[in-house]
């Protein structure tokens, strides 16, 4: 058995993506466990850029099959979309299945992830308006429609009638906005229903059957663990699990089935959306580095918050998810940044230093990180390929991150082609 689990360890957008899709070449299935369609995960193969928000990351490379398990929550046109997409470059899709227990996210969890954010004293979390939220409220209410839910007329039109009862009165009586047509929602799911058959199917079975094989199975999340619901800067979060923690329950596999937990971090600290974020550059250096990196949301568009490295949070991220390997990617954005600096501590509002992550958000806020400077490099090091050909500097770096986690870095990427990799140790 041969088991990978790659998650997320900051506010997303670690590359996660880029990473996925080269591990998934010697893939037997690579699976999404949770999360939806508010993930942007950036593929570049060759001269084609993919943009990937639902279909695994997996979906160009693997041989096997791409499975959506039962975790994810599903926009069915988002996928449909997405499939054509890729179509549309001659490249093959009748290899993606999606769980006939995933969640299915309707209209009106768009609109009510909507409203939130923009009414005034609204959530104001700074969402991807993608209804993730409201998916998941409904599907621990057990009033959700389920994706084999859309190959059934009879109970998908009492569903919706019963969903659209509680959010029509929503949207009229506390949002005065127009309400929803059940017909026009009925007639389209239902279509879909019959447009998505062959690939609704049960995925926990053959997913067990695969591991007890001895299988390669990549377990791919998406978001991060410090936008984790019960782990991350609450209520600045996503609504799902995206930890290695998140799999069994997001794909129906047992906690002894997961071998290799691979933890991906940029090489400085991202956000995209509202929260704390004691790190933060909100200066001219801040801007440099958004603009080398290109940090700009893969899903939104929105320019990405920047700021250094912060080991603390890393530390709370690695211990939670248990990760036994790490990715550092992004190192050739830092080239030419002099000197760096990488939080190891914060100080707390009453002049405390600690050394551990905080439950509340609030205070937060009012942390101050303290930070360890080291020398940088100049060096371009996109062509590196080998840890030694990076600049002692830079290995300095990398050390420093595994010295102070206790965790083996066994891939450096240093940009976006497939080809930019340092590996360190085969895993596969
Ligand atoms: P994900 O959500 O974790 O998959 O990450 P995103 O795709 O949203 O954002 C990561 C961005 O960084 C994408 O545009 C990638 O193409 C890019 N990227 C990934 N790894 C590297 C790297 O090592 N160096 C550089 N310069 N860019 C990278
Ligand atoms: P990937 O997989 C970065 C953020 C949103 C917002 C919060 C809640 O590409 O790393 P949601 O729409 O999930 O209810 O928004 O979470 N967020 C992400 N930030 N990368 C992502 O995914 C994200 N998915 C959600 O910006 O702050
Ligand atoms: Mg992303």
């Amino acid at each position: 058995m041969a088991t990978y689990v790659v998650v997320g360890l900051q506010y997303g957008d670690e590359g996660k993506g880029k990473i996925t899709d080269v591990l998934s070449a010697k893939s037997d299935y690579v699976v999404r466990f949770q999360g939806g369609d508010n993930a942007g995960h950036t593929v570049y193969a060759g001269e084609e850029k993919f943009v990937l928000h639902l279909l695994p990351s997996g979906v160009l490379q693997c041989k096997g099959k791409c499975i959506i398990a039962n975790g994810v929550v599903v926009n069915p046109k988002s996928f449909m979309k997405e499939i054509a997409q890729i179509e549309a470059k001659g490249m093959r899709t009748d290899h993606v299945f999606i769980s006939r227990r995933a969640h299915v996210i309707m209209p009106y969890h768009i609109l009510l992830d909507t409203y939130r954010e923009e009414e005034e004293g609204g959530t104001q979390i700074g969402t991807t308006k993608k209804g993730i939220g409201p998916c998941y409220e409904d599907k621990i209410a057990r009033v959700g429609i389920r994706m084999v839910d859309l190959l059934n007329p009879d109970v998908l039109a009492e569903k919706i009638r019963k969903n659209l009862k509680i959010k029509n009165s929503l949207f009229e009586k506390y949002f005065e906005k127009p309400t929803l047509d059940f017909d026009e929602i009925y007639n389209e799911f239902l279509e879909i229903g019959q447009q998505l058959k062959d690939r609704i199917v049960d995925t926990e079975l053959e997913l067990n059957q695969a591991i007890q094989k001895g299988d390669n199975i990549l377990f791919e999340g998406a978001q991060a663990l410090m936008l984790d619901i019960d782990f991350g800067t609450y209520p600045y979060v996503t609504s799902s699990s995206p930890s290695t923690g998140g799999v069994c329950a997001g794909a129906g596999v047992p906690p002894t089935s997961l071998q290799n937990l691979i933890g991906v971090a940029k090489a400085y600290t991202t956000r995209v959306g509202n929260g704390p974020f004691p790190t933060e550059l909100n200066d001219d250096l801040g801007e440099k580095i958004r603009q080398i990196g290109h940090e700009f949301g893969a899903t939104t568009g929105r320019p990405r918050r920047t700021g250094w490295l912060d080991l603390v949070a890393l530390k709370h991220a690695t211990m939670i998810n248990g990760i036994n390997n790490l990715v550092i990617t992004k190192l050739d954005v830092l080239s030419g940044i002099m000197p760096l600096k990488i939080a190891t501590k914060y100080r707390t509002e009453d002049n405390k230093i600690i050394d551990y992550f905080t439950s509340s958000t609030t205070k937060l806020y009012n942390y101050e990180p303290i930070y360890e400077e080291l020398e940088g490099w100049t060096e371009d090091i996109t062509d590196a390929r080998t840890y030694d050909e990076l600049p002692a500097n830079a290995k300095k770096y990398i050390e420093f991150i595994e010295e102070y986690l206790g965790i083996n870095v066994y891939l450096v990427s240093v940009g976006p082609e497939r080809s930019q990799n340092i590996i360190r140790k085969e895993l596969f």
